[in-house]
């Protein structure tokens, strides 16, 4: 079963790297000021009555610190936690593993939840309710039923995509919460944070920097200040200055507002072969060769934030800002808008 339990995604690097930079305390987590409030009046009062939390269930682009929350509210509730994930969770059988190993008050984080298959959501739902497991033993007509007590545990979701979550499974959770970019005051003091904790020398201007171009993500933030410290290491004595910043991420091809090679080149097959859109998200990832979920999960939802592209029913269409970062001449009226390709979801 240990197989199945997997670690916080991530390349090798990022993976340590993460662990040590994790938030331990909500005091030490910056941003998302109304989730972190409402979290502590989840813990104040869940402590008060000495009660496991209330199944919560985290929401929003990734990088932004579902994973982290959750390990924070185990630390905060001084409970242990067990990390799975859909796709990790094959079989009902896995699943009953899993829970039959917890104790009483234990987190359970399960990532991208919305990828459970349907016989293990079933076993999900009575075990989130009732704390209950049923299990069928034997075989024919002499098979019955078996309901096993399971420990109070706290369920913790994550997903990037409340949409494909099912209405039982979303029904069950006591909380939602979702994620937003974080603003820059608040990218400022995770980078600031990071740095004195990886032992970065750099100024407020290279903070600021790396900051304002992170997509207002934690988790890219923090890989720029990586590459930046790298860039500094070699060609500026160590210190991260606004100009080594700068000129770290640009070598990395990272513009002005933060955005890399793969958002240009979807915003730039929407102006340029699609005529500025409706184009469909399959037709984008098909022109592009990326995968449709990449686009969905990692590129889209900043662009959306910018203001860059739109979502409409007949597909995706670049604006006017779109045109004016790339440089590119916005059709003007009396041009017919392409249509292309068929819409997703
Ligand atoms: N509010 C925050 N304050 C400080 N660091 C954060 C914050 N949110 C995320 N991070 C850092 O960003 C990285 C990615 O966060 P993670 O929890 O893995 O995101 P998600 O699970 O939403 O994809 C981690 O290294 C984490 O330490
Ligand atoms: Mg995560």
């Amino acid at each position: 079963m240990s197989d199945r339990t997997i670690s916080p995604q991530g390349r090798p690097e990022e993976v340590v790297v993460d662990a040590a930079l994790r938030p331990q305390r909500l005091n030490e987590m910056l941003g998302q000021d109304r989730l972190r409030e409402n979290l502590a009046i989840l813990i104040q009062a869940a402590r008060a009555r000495g009660e496991p939390l209330d199944h919560v269930l985290f929401y929003g682009p990734p990088g932004l610190g579902k994973t982290s929350l959750a390990w924070v509210l185990s630390h905060e509730m001084g409970v242990g936690m067990k990390v799975s994930a859909g796709p990790a969770i094959e079989r009902a059988g896995d699943l009953a593993a899993i829970l039959t190993n917890l104790r009483q008050g234990d987190i359970l984080f399960i990532d991208e939840v919305h990828r459970l298959g349907r016989a293990v959501e079933e076993v999900l739902y009575p075990a989130m309710e009732d704390f209950a497991l049923d299990i069928v033993v034997g075989k024919g007509p002499s098979a019955r039923n078996i309901r096993l007590k399971l420990p109070r545990f706290t369920l913790i979701g994550a997903t990037t995509r409340l949409a494909l979550m099912t209405a039982p499974l979303r029904a069950r959770f006591g909380a939602v919460y979702r994620f937003d970019f974080y603003d820059l005051p608040a990218m400022e003091g995770i980078v600031h944070r990071a740095a004195g904790l990886l032992q970065v020398q750099a100024t407020p201007e290279g903070i600021h920097e790396i900051a304002r171009r992170g997509r207002g993500t934690p988790r890219v933030a923090l890989r720029l200040l990586r590459r930046a410290r790298d860039f500094a290491q070699v060609r500026t004595e160590g210190v991260i200055t606004a100009d080594s910043a700068t000129e770290a991420l640009a070598l990395l091809d990272i513009d002005d507002l933060g955005l890399d090679a793969l958002d240009r080149a979807v915003l730039g097959r929407i102006i340029r072969d699609f005529r500025g859109g409706p184009v469909g998200l399959e037709t984008i990832a098909a022109a592009l060769s990326e995968e449709p979920d990449t686009i969905m999960d990692v590129v889209e939802p900043y662009l959306l934030q910018l203001g860059f592209l739109e979502r409409t029913p007949r597909g995706r269409v670049a604006t006017r800002k779109a045109y004016e970062h790339l440089g590119e001449a916005y059709p003007e009226s009396g041009e017919q808008p392409g249509l292309f390709g068929q819409e997703g979801n």
